[in-house]
């Protein structure tokens, strides 16, 4: 049966890839189709999931598979597959496991969707979301990563419990790497418009800032033995969504950079108008030095991994 309804296909049925598929069947966001190698496992996945739908009233059709026929015309495809940390092991620790991954997941994808918007999940984000670039031959605003949502999220949350006010009140805005070398903006981080640096003296500040640098890893350490899965399936929804119904959010977004805060040829979190056509737009914002010395920082580490991707795809 053909469908007029949007199509979105989720790569990898693990913890991500889950809950990206739940939620966008909860909010009714189009059809899914949930693919990974597992025999079985997204089959099994996507029928449980269809199963709530009379439950959670949405009337997507959730298809599992291991075939990436079933993928064909796609709109929007979010790459979760790759293996997720251990703990006591960086993101940059996943990089040739999941390059492999990636590359052979966007192989696929392009053989069957001829313009898709691909959202990339792995880690490390930065390196995996180049890959899926440079395979993929899409332009750069059909391309990009999920990173500056999620820590936005956590720094908006680390707030909130601070102040003892609303999650819903905190906004928050962190630039850079998806690594620790992240910069979250405190100026631009506000409690209903209020900037926090008016509610929090420095050192309060500076805790939650490294609390939100060091957020993946927390819940790593805490869960043993997988990595965050709630948070960020949230945040690639908050993407699908702005993309699918042409909110013209502004969300931070790991992009590809040509000259936009002084770096190019690398993708990086910066502020982004996002919409049907993808991302329509990059917003530069005036840094101070300090901020800027972070952000150049942040730049150079993820410099060094798209190194080593480039590495992979002149060796393949
Ligand atoms: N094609 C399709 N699926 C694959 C492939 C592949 N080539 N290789 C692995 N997978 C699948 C696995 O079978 C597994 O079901 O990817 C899924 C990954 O799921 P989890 O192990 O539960 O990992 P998850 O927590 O979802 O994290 C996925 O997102 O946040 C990042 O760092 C995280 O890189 C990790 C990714």
């Amino acid at each position: 049966m053909s469908s007029a309804r949007k199509k979105i296909t989720v790569v990898g049925a693990g913890q991500v890839g889950t809950t990206v598929a739940q939620l966008a069947a909860y909010a009714n966001l189009g059809d899914i189709v949930l693919i990974d190698i597992v025999p079985g496992f997204p089959q099994g996945k996507a029928l449980d999931l269809q199963e709530s739908g009379c439950l959670q009233a949405f009337d997507s059709l959730i298809t599992g598979t291991n075939d990436y026929a079933d993928t064909a015309n796609s709109d929007i495809v979010v790459i979760t597959a790759g293996l997720p940390r251990k703990p006591g092991m960086s993101r940059e620790d996943l990089l040739a496991t999941n390059a492999k991954i990636v590359k052979t997941v966007t192989e696929q994808i392009m053989k069957y969707s001829r313009n898709p918007i691909i959202i990339v999940v792995s880690n490390p984000l930065d390196a995996m979301v180049y890959m899926a670039k440079k395979v993929s031959g899409l332009g750069k605003d059909r391309v990009f990563g999920m990173a500056g949502v999620l820590d936005a999220a956590r720094l908006r949350t680390f707030v909130a419990l601070e102040l003892g006010c609303s999650q819903i009140d905190v906004d928050a805005m962190v630039l850079g790497g998806h690594g620790d070398s992240m910069v979250p903006m405190p100026r631009y981080t506000t409690a209903s418009g209020i900037p926090i640096t008016e509610l929090m003296d420095k050192a309060t500040i500076e805790r939650l800032v490294d609390r939100t640098r060091k957020g993946g890893a927390e819940i790593v350490q805490l869960l043993k033995n997988g990595s965050a899965f709630m948070a960020p399936g949230a945040s690639v929804v908050k993407m699908i969504e702005a993309i699918l119904h042409d909110k013209q959010r502004i969300l931070p977004c790991t992009v590809y950079l040509e000259g936009e805060y002084g770096w190019s040829g690398i993708f990086f979190g910066v502020p982004v108008k996002i919409g049907i056509h993808g991302i329509e737009k990059v917003i530069e914002l005036r840094l101070t030095e300090e901020e800027q010395k972070a952000l150049d920082a942040s730049a150079e580490e993820v410099k060094k991994t798209i190194k080593e991707v480039d590495a992979l795809l002149g060796k393949s």
